[in-house]
């Protein structure tokens, strides 16, 4: 499989999480396309990739008004018909609904969401093997 990340992150968490996310990818023989920001995103690794992998932050007050950042930015991503997608998002303490506020965004971009995680920013090597390991599941039985 080929994957294409596309990542927005401010204090460096989320772009850590892409990372060891193409890393472990990698290991299992995926070839990564790119690994560029939503806010530039590589056209080229999104046309090359199965499946794009969409990361962002959790912002708001912590306990409540939690939403991903740049969800505009992620739903007016180019066109990703005929892509599959997996989202995951970085938070702190508690990140409300705003999983399925990416899940949401991203398929607005036309690409079929096939599944998203949270990862807490203390866990990133922890999280990033459930999501690496969900998403060979849910790839594997497609
Ligand atoms: C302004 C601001 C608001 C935040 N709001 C929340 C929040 O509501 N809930 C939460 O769990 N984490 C919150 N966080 C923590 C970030 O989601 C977390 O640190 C994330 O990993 C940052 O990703 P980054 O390092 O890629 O920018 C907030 C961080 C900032 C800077």
């Amino acid at each position: 499989m080929k994957a294409a990340l596309l990542v927005e992150s401010l204090t460096g968490n989320t772009w850590n999480a892409a990372e060891l996310i193409g890393d472990k990818l990698q290991q299992e023989g995926w070839e990564i396309t790119g690994l560029s920001k939503v806010g530039n995103p590589d056209l080229t690794s999104i046309q090359r990739a199965d499946i794009v992998l969409v990361g962002t932050w959790t912002h708001g007050l912590f306990v409540v008004g939690q939403t991903p950042f740049a969800l505009g930015n992620i739903s007016n991503l180019p066109t990703m018909r005929g892509k599959k997608a997996a989202c995951f998002l970085t938070f702190a303490l508690n990140a409300g609904k705003s999983i399925d506020k990416l899940s949401t965004a991203v398929g607005q971009t036309g690409a079929e969401v096939i599944g998203g995680l949270e990862i807490k920013r203390n866990y990133l090597d922890q999280h990033t093997d459930l999501f690496v390991e969900r998403l060979l599941g849910v790839v594997e039985s497609v």
